[in-house]
């Protein structure tokens, strides 16, 4: 099995999706969009609490920067805050499946003057890079964000299934790291807790299920070997898919409840919201 290398591997994920299904090569690849719509749905919310609590709702003169942007739907949303927001990924398929300003470059050397930017953020695209890229990366976000300007991430904190292009960090961790980069943490929240889904793709796991193929889920490119996947869930037999949706319907209002009484601590994601001081 091929290792993973995030600069072979992104490509290849775009090269398989985005052009047709944007929302599944940044969410989980190959899985059916009713399923990405509901971790969408959460990212966003998570995402908004975040930015309202940090900036509140008013729209400022400033650029921000959309750190791995994929088809650049953070980029479109930062412009309710920001006149000039601006993407960047290394992967050119991702970006040619999006519009507005973008720029090919990698989070680990970014190709921005110092203090270029009123805000970075970045959406679960650290946790694709193995630890000591993690740590040049967020040296970066911090070098191009001005004074006082904000960072804010969405990152995995537990993993919903294994995937040797997954490098979560327990929410502290990630706190560590960005203060390692001298960013002041002011907020770190658990996000996106599926307890319905968790146990659904734990059960499916034990099922003699229908393997992810080289196209899809964590086996682009033959990283990953072949195991069920998300991206499973199209293939499988029409009464389980059904059971499957329902759960994904259910799991909508109970994610609401969760969010309130859960621990962070069991949350999947947690987002930080930092400051250059
Ligand atoms: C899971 S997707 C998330 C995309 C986007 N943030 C979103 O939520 O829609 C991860 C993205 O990070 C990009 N990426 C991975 N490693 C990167 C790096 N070192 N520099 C820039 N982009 C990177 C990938 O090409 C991909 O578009």
């Amino acid at each position: 099995m091929p290792e993973y290398d995030y600069a072979d591997y992104w490509p290849a994920v775009a090269d398989a999706h985005a052009a047709v299904d944007p929302l599944g090569a940044v969410c989980w690849d190959g899985a059916p969009p009713w399923f990405n719509r509901f971790l969408a749905d959460g990212q966003r919310r998570a995402l908004e609490r975040a930015m309202l609590a940090t900036l509140g709702d008013e729209r400022r003169a400033g650029r921000a920067l959309d750190i791995g942007c994929g088809a650049g739907r953070w980029t479109r949303w930062l412009a309710r805050w920001w006149s000039d927001p601006v993407g960047c990924d290394l992967s050119a398929g991702m970006l040619a499946a999006g519009a507005g300003p973008r720029v090919r470059a990698d989070v680990t050397a970014l190709p921005f003057a110092g203090a270029s930017f009123e805000m970075a953020l970045s959406v679960t695209v650290l946790q694709h890079l193995p630890a000591e890229a993690q740590q040049r990366a967020v040296a970066e976000i911090a070098r191009v964000v001005k004074p006082g300007g904000a960072v804010v991430l969405l990152e995995m904190t537990n993993r919903i299934a294994p995937g040797p292009h997954n490098f979560p960090r327990p929410l502290a961790s990630w706190r560590a790291l960005v203060q390692g980069a001298g960013l002041r943490v002011e907020r770190a929240a658990g996000e996106g807790y599926a307890p319905l889904v968790r146990l659904g793709v734990a059960a499916a796991r034990r099922l003699p299920l229908p393997r992810a193929r080289r196209s899809g889920g964590d086996d682009v490119k033959g990283v990953g070997g072949s195991r069920p996947t998300a991206a499973s869930i199209g293939a499988l037999p029409a009464p389980v898919r059904l059971v499957a949706r329902g759960v994904v319907a259910a799991s909508y209002p109970i994610e609401r409840a969760a969010e309130r009484v859960v621990p962070a601590r069991l949350a999947l994601h947690g987002c930080i919201v930092a400051r250059r001081t």
